[in-house]
């Protein structure tokens, strides 16, 4: 009942988080906010910021290190890196390049992919069809994010909202049976706008004066990326559950982006799926974007919530606008 014909799944996870804490409280000195509303708006509590000299690359690895080794892999098994990031140390060359260096992976090719939020589901799709078409055999695939470094500070629309991390795994051949089943994925670029970095590439570049009027740093319509969220997070799960012909019911854990506990909670009681199987980690993190899940699957699985056999999925959302999600039954 696989949309791929080879058995491939995850056999390996590792995160990374930086140790510096910033608390809503800590954010109320910034902006005119409060840890209440924060609270009740996102369900954030505290966020992880990267301190300055630390990026994302090296966040990257350190995830990727512990990924390798959960997996008893060592770095030259690796074949290829795919890092989902929106905030790369630079545009060229690749994060996935910096990473290849600093871990020593000298037989893996790779490249960074670069759909925001979605990125991990888009990766781990990528990783798991060159699998099964047989170009590689072990593919590592990171998400890995510094929010803080594109945020305005001023703004306390977007500024409450993120922190920083990575989340790491690597995708090879699983017993036959088990591994990744369904997928769904999509874009609606013509809402895209809503959620963007105005100057960040060529048709604006960035300039100190474009910095100084705020264009270098997140801009988001929070209402209609809420509305949009919470519409595709449950349709996405569903859709990629249909290809398979299974249903809600037979899902025993869910992963979802973690942009907004109102947003989970939402696609959670579109799904019906109880409290008990939705992960959720977001208190203590905020939105990692395209290491959200990673980091939540890592969670998930060293804290036993996963176990063999059970059918997972996972389902994000984010800027493009775009989404993405991933069936598997766990080995
Ligand atoms: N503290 C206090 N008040 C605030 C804050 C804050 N931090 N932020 C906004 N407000 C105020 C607004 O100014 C507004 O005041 P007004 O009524 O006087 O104008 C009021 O709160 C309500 O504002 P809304 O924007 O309508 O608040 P909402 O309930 O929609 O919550 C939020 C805002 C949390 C941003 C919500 O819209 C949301 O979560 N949106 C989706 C975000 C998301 O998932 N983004 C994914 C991005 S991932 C990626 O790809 C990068």
């Amino acid at each position: 009942m696989s949309m791929w014909n080879k058995s491939i799944g995850i056999i390996g996870t590792g995160k990374f988080l930086p140790d510096n804490i910033v608390t809503n409280k800590d954010i109320e000195k910034m902006v005119d906010t409060s840890d209440e509303w924060i609270r009740e708006r996102t369900g954030i509590e505290e966020r992880c910021i990267a301190p300055e000299g630390l990026n994302t690359s090296d966040m990257a690895v350190e995830a990727a290190k512990a990924a390798i080794a959960d997996a008893g892999l060592s770095v030259d098994d690796i074949d290829c890196i795919i890092v989902a990031t929106m905030t790369p140390d630079m545009n060229i060359p690749s994060t996935a390049c910096l990473v290849q260096a600093k871990l020593g992976a000298d037989k893996a090719a790779g490249f960074d992919l670069h759909i925001a939020c979605s990125g991990y589901i888009y990766s781990l799709i990528t990783a798991v069809s060159y699998i099964n078409s047989g170009l590689f055999k072990n593919v590592l695939v990171i998400g890995a994010e510094i929010m803080s470094r594109v945020l305005n500070w001023k703004d306390r629309s977007t500024c409450i909202l993120f922190g920083d991390g990575a989340g790491a795994c690597i995708v090879s051949e699983v017993p036959e049976g088990y591994g990744m089943l369904s997928m769904d994925m999509g874009i609606n670029g013509g809402a895209g706008m809503n959620l963007t970095i105005p100057a960040s590439g060529v048709a604006m570049i960035p300039t100190d004066a474009r910095a100084a009027e705020g264009l270098t740093y997140l801009h988001m319509n929070g209402p209609e990326v809420y509305k949009f969220a919470v519409r595709t997070m449950g349709k996405t799960v569903i859709n990629a559950l249909d290809k398979i012909h299974l249903t809600v019911e037979d899902l025993d854990f869910f992963i979802p982006h973690q942009a907004n506990k109102r947003i989970i909670d939402s696609a959670a009681h579109r799904l019906k799926l109880p409290a008990e199987k939705v992960f959720i980690n977001l208190p203590k993190y905020g939105n990692t974007t395209a290491a959200s899940i990673a980091i939540a699957l890592d969670e998930a699985l060293h804290s036993g919530l996963i176990k063999r056999g059970d059918i997972v999925a996972m389902a994000g959302f984010g800027a493009g606008l775009s989404w993405g999600s991933l069936i598997a039954k766990w080995y």
